[in-house]
């Protein structure tokens, strides 16, 4: 089989132990990779990864090391050309010239939309590996790069923490998450912040100074809201200003997070889900599949239709109950 491997979307921390799982099982079984960069853009624009000894197809050694790395050596990106059928038509004549066999796209939902474009179309095969520090994606526990950003986010709320106490006051600090609250949560349960706002559960200005009312009778003195962006309330600092109004009882500081949270040395977790995943890619595109994402499930491999795995993730009730509990 003649493999191609590209990461999409915003890069992940792990998406590197990814391609070097890939191109370490692949060649183990003699099949031949190449490595697409850029993404869909890149497969447009027939930009592949050149190695060493000047040949598109990838080698053992060629990933030597891509595992400790964060980034995408790849490169990534999110492509509107492809989107068209024009775009799409092109494609299809791309991996018809180079000979290509099957596709692992390692990104999130964009990527995936793309991927079922893809298997309409084409009678080659596509298994996806979830790439995505956003954990939106159904049918993986986890996907690549979330451990790592909330690791990342954790440090930061500690440290803003520390701030906080000092000077008494509340910060808001809002967390990546496009659609989705899981960062906001496992970092809020993490850093032991008092309140959370979450794009999945809708909240009011007026319960909110409630609590933080509450909050300030029995002494608390600092007080740490992680908001995700993709909270209906705007983001911090919008949260910020409506609190403002409605006489909130502490002074007041905003701290955007951002594009840090998807940069920084994987994980352990990240490496070892990412290895795992780009090795049963492979597996899976051995067996026939297609059309399918490959995730984990409590350390079980498992494929969901690609266009099955967006849009229904549910966050744990257990975690969203205890951030009331524990801010007492
Ligand atoms: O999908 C991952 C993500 O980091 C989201 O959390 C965020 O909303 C988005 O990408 C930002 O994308 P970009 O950096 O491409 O604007």
């Amino acid at each position: 089989m003649r493999i191609g491997v590209f990461c999409s979307g915003g890069d992940a921390p792990g998406m590197n132990a990814c391609v070097r799982a890939v191109v370490r099982t692949a060649r183990a079984s003699r099949h031949d990779v190449i490595g697409i960069r850029r993404g869909y853009q890149g497969l447009l624009e027939e930009d592949f990864h050149i190695g060493t000894d000047g040949s598109p197809l990838m080698t053992q050694r060629d990933v030597s090391g891509w595992g400790r790395h964060g980034g995408a050596f790849l490169r990534s990106s999110r492509s509107e050309e492809f989107r068209s059928a024009a775009g799409q038509q092109k494609t299809l004549d791309i991996l018809e010239k180079h000979n290509i066999d099957a596709l692992i796209p390692i990104g999130g939902d964009g990527t995936f939309r793309g991927a079922t474009d893809l298997v309409r179309q084409w009678d080659g095969m596509v298994i996806g590996c979830p790439g995505t520090i956003d954990n939106d994606l159904v049918g993986t526990d986890c996907t690549i790069g979330f451990s790592t950003a909330v690791q990342t986010a954790v440090e930061a709320v500690d440290k803003i923490r520390d701030t906080a106490e000092s000077h008494e006051r509340m910060f808001l600090i809002e967390v990546m998450g496009r659609h989705s609250g899981y960062i906001a949560l496992f970092t809020a349960v993490a850093a032991g912040a008092e309140v959370v706002c979450l794009p999945e559960s809708v909240g009011s200005i007026a319960v909110l100074v409630d609590q933080l009312n509450v909050m300030k009778n029995r002494q608390k003195d600092s007080i740490l809201l992680v908001v995700s962006e993709g909270d209906e309330g705007g983001g911090a600092e919008k949260i910020q200003q409506q609190l403002e109004s409605a006489g909130c009882p502490f002074p007041m500081q905003s701290v955007i997070l951002g594009h840090l949270q998807r940069g920084g040395t994987p994980s352990p977790e990240d490496r070892i889900l990412a290895s795992q995943l780009g090795y049963w890619a492979v597996v899976s595109l051995e067996e026939g599949h297609t059309g399918a994402m490959v995730g984990s499930i409590a350390g079980q491999r498992v494929l969901t239709p690609f266009a099955q795995t967006s849009g229904g993730k549910t966050l744990p009730p257990s975690l969203m109950e205890l951030i009331g509990v524990m801010a007492h």
